[in-house]
């Protein structure tokens, strides 16, 4: 049912949803996992909340999750969830900085390759100021864009999706572990 929500919305807003499906759970654990121990985590463009899900799983009791979702119907999806660590915000992500500037962690599913050069460099400000960020694309071109941001920068593939997409992780402390 929230995967058909989600193509609906796709049809009337292409450009902010930026894809036709919500992402699998395979995309969705790849994303999920890096947020590691952290305790306040926050997550752009949680659309359906497959995503958002995941981090749920892996956040401890006393954790928190707040989602920037710029679409008002996706908000009622991810209010469903009905979990009390999670925060849904409806308003554009760029009005995240009070909540990055205590983030452990941000994750992003927004659309970065079809923003404009100055809305996805003030995003891109915004979250160097977290020791981590995790970013879904479906093309493999952002990578030096982060380098800016962040001094490490790791890239995974995930083919178990339509389309097959990248997540990217940028940290300013370098991980030994990898998953
Ligand atoms: C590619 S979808 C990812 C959805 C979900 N995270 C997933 O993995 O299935 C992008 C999401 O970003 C949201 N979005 C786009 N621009 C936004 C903005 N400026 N602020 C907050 N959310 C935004 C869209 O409404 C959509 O839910």
């Amino acid at each position: 049912m929230r995967a058909w929500h989600f193509i609906r919305q796709f049809f009337r807003h292409p450009r902010q949803i930026g894809t036709v499906t919500q992402s699998s759970r395979s995309l969705a654990v790849k994303i999920a996992e890096e947020i590691g121990p952290s305790k306040e985590v926050v997550e752009f463009g949680a659309g359906t909340g497959p995503v958002t899900q995941e981090i749920l799983r892996r956040l401890p009791a006393d954790g928190r999750l707040t989602c920037f979702e710029i679409n008002p119907e996706f908000c009622r999806h991810l209010q469903q969830i009905g979990d009390a660590r999670l925060r849904v915000i409806n308003d554009d992500a760029k009005n995240c900085q009070q909540y990055v500037e205590r983030a452990d962690c941000v994750v992003s599913g927004l659309p970065l390759a079809l923003f404009g050069r100055r809305e996805k460099q003030r995003i891109l400000d915004i979250t160097s100021k977290s020791p981590t960020f995790v970013q879904l694309q479906y093309t493999p071109v952002l990578g030096r864009t982060i380098k800016r941001h962040f001094p490490s920068v790791k890239r995974k593939f995930v083919a178990r999706n339509l389309p097959p997409a990248f997540v990217y992780v940028g940290r300013h402390v370098e991980q030994t572990t990898t998953s």
